[in-house]
C-alpha cells in the first residue's frame, strides 16, 4: 500500500459547475426542469467545469504514466484478502480484491448496513477498517456491533480494536480520516449521503452520487484500499439510485429478499473479478445475517408433502443450483375478470404457462383466478421453472397432488412442448443430494452420455406427458 499518498490530488480545487442535459448535451448555468433543446424532462444534471489548470495538470500526469510489459506488471492476479463470511466471499469471487470498489445496493431496511458491519468486524481482525456512516451515529453503530457479536453461550464477545467508526457525510473529511486511519477496507454507508462541497446540488442527486463515487474509485485505485459503497435502490426521481453508479464500480451486488421473510439473497450483477449472477444466501436473525450453507434444504423445510398445487423446481443461481417450492392455487373468479397474481415469478411467464395449459391441455382456466407463489421470498426468473409453475397450477386445478419425490425441470414452449435447459447435471445432482428420487425433464436430442446423478430421470417431450408422470392421480 502506497501510504502516504496525496489525498488532495483527488479533491479538485474549487470549481464552477454547470448543468448538462444527459440526453442531448445542452448546457445551462442553472438547473431547468425541462431541457430547452430536446425537451426531455428532469434530464439536467450538475457537472463540474474542469478549470484550465486541471487540464494542464492532467496532461502532465498523462506523460507520467508509462506502458509496462504484461510480465512486469506487479501484483499477483489471485491476491485477495480472505473474507471469513463464505457466502459473501463466494459472491465476490473468493475474497476482497485490494483496490477494488464494490457497490452493494438494496431496498431500505433489507440489511445492507448490518451485513457490511459484520464484514467490517470480521476484516478488522486482519487489518484496520474504517466504517463511515452518514445515516447513523457512532453510538448506534456500536449498539448494533454489540448485538452482532453477542453469542448465545458466552455473552458479549470482545470488541475489535482495529475497527474505526465515524459519522461523516463530507467527502473531503472522509479522505482526511483515511490518511489517519490508513485502513485496508473502507465502508461508506451510504453513497447517497456522501457529498462534495463543490457541487451545489443536494446529497443524493445524480451529480453528487456520481462525482463522489468516482473520487472514491480514484482513491481505491491509487492506494489499494478496498472500498465498499452502500446504495439504496430507489424509484426514479431526484434521489439517484445505484443504477447510475454501475459503470463506475468494479462489482455490483444487490441484496434482495422479501422484507417479511427472513431469507436474503446477495447477488452479483456485475463483477470484474468473478462470475456474475452468483448468489450468497443469508438469513436475518437475532444476531445479524447468518449464512445459509444449504439453501435448498432451508427453502423446502416447511413444505407440505402431498398437498395439491405444490411443485419443486430446480433453478440455477449463478453456478449454484437451488431447489425451490412453487405453489399454485386456482380459485373460481368472483367478479368477471379472472386475475393472475404472481409472487416471485415473472408475470409474463405465468401468462404463457396458463395459456399453454388452457389451449394445449384443455384446462378451463379462463374462469379461474390464479395465484403462484415461490416459497421463501425468492424470485425465480429462469424459464427452467416453467414446468414446475405449470404443474403447480394443473395440480391445484385438478385438486390432486404431484409426486412428492419428484422435481420438475424444463422450459415450456408455445406448442406445449418441453425444451431443454442448461446445466442439467448440476441440477440433477442437487435434487439427488436432497433425497429426491425422480426428475421429470425435457427429452434430449442426443442420448450419448448418461446423466451424472443418482436419480431416476424421466425424459418427456411435452407438458402433457410430464403431467402424466408427475400427477399422483392420472387425469
Ligand atoms: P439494516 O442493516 O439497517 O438495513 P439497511 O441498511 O439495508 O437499510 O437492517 C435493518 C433491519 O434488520 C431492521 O428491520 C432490523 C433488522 N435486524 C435484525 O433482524 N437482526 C439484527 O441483528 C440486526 C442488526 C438488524
Ligand atoms: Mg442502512
Amino acid at each position: 500500500m502506497n501510504f502516504p499518498y496525496q489525498v488532495y490530488n483527488i479533491l479538485m480545487p474549487k470549481t464552477r459547475t454547470q448543468y448538462v442535459c444527459q440526453q442531448c448535451g445542452r448546457t445551462a448555468a442553472r438547473p431547468m426542469g425541462r431541457c430547452p433543446q430536446c425537451g426531455a424532462w428532469n434530464s439536467m444534471v450538475e457537472e463540474l467545469i474542469a478549470p484550465p489548470a486541471t487540464i494542464r495538470h492532467s496532461r502532465s500526469t498523462a506523460v507520467r504514466s508509462t506502458p509496462q510489459r504484461l510480465s512486469e506488471v506487479s501484483g499477483d492476479v489471485e491476491e485477495r484478502l480472505p473474507l471469513p463470511i463464505n457466502e459473501f466471499a463466494r459472491v465476490l469471487g473468493g475474497g476482497i480484491v485490494p483496490g477494488s470498489i464494490v457497490l452493494i445496493g438494496g431496498d431500505p431496511g433489507i440489511g445492507k448496513s448490518t451485513l457490511l458491519l459484520q464484514v467490517a468486524l470480521e476484516m478488522s481482525h486482519q487489518s484496520p477498517v474504517l466504517y463511515v456512516s452518514g445515516e447513523e451515529s457512532e453510538r448506534q453503530i456500536k449498539m448494533r456491533a454489540v448485538r452482532l457479536l453477542r453469542d448465545a453461550n458466552t455473552g458479549a464477545l470482545p470488541l475489535p480494536d482495529n475497527l474505526f467508526l465515524v459519522t461523516e457525510t463530507g467527502l473531503d473529511a472522509i479522505l482526511e480520516h483515511i490518511t489517519q486511519v490508513k485502513p485496508q477496507l473502507l465502508i461508506v454507508d451510504s453513497i447517497q449521503t456522501t457529498t462534495l462541497p463543490e457541487l451545489e446540488s443536494s446529497a443524493g442527486s445524480v451529480s453528487q452520487v456520481r462525482e463522489c463515487a468516482s473520487r472514491l474509485r480514484e482513491l481505491a485505485k491509487s492506494s489499494g484500499i478496498a472500498v465498499f459503497l452502500i446504495g439504496h435502490v430507489t424509484k426514479e426521481g431526484t434521489i439517484a439510485g445505484p443504477r447510475v453508479l454501475e459503470h463506475i464500480v468494479d462489482t455490483v451486488l444487490y441484496l434482495e429478499g422479501d422484507r417479511f421473510q427472513s431469507y436474503r439473497l446477495l447477488r452479483s450483477v456485475k463483477n470484474r473479478f468473478g462470475a456474475t449472477s452468483e448468489v450468497g444466501v443469508f438469513e436475518m436473525g437475532e444476531h445479524g445475517m447468518a449464512e445459509v450453507a444449504n439453501p435448498s434444504e432451508a427453502f423446502l423445510a416447511e413444505r407440505m408433502v402431498n398437498a395439491p398445487g405444490s411443485a419443486i423446481a430446480v433453478t440455477m443461481e449463478g453456478t449454484r443450483p437451488l431447489l425451490v417450492e412453487i405453489q399454485g392455487l386456482t380459485s373460481p373468479t368472483q367478479f368477471g375478470n379472472a386475475r393472475r397474481t404472481p409472487n416471485g415469478v415473472d408475470f409474463n411467464r405465468l401468462l404463457l404457462t396458463t395459456a399453454v395449459l388452457t389451449r394445449r391441455l384443455g384446462l378451463r382456466l379462463g374462469e379461474q383466478d390464479i395465484f403462484v407463489n415461490v416459497v421463501g421470498g425468492l424470485t425465480v426468473s429462469e424459464p427452467a421453472a416453467d414446468l414446475a409453475i405449470a404443474a403447480a397450477i394443473a395440480s391445484s386445478m385438478r385438486n390432486t397432488p404431484l409426486r412428492a419425490d419428484a422435481v420438475l425441470i424444463g422450459e415450456v414452449g408455445l406448442s406445449g412442448e418441453l425444451r431443454m435447459v442448461g446445466q442439467m447435471n448440476a441440477r440433477l445432482k442437487e435434487a439427488a443430494s436432497l433425497g429426491f428420487k425422480t426428475a421429470i425433464i425435457p427429452q434430449r436430442m442426443r442420448k450419448n452420455e448418461p446423466w451424472q446423478a443418482d436419480i431416476q430421470v424421466i425424459e418427456v417431450r411435452s407438458l402433457r406427458q410430464a403431467l402424466d408422470h408427475a400427477l399422483v392421480e392420472k387425469v
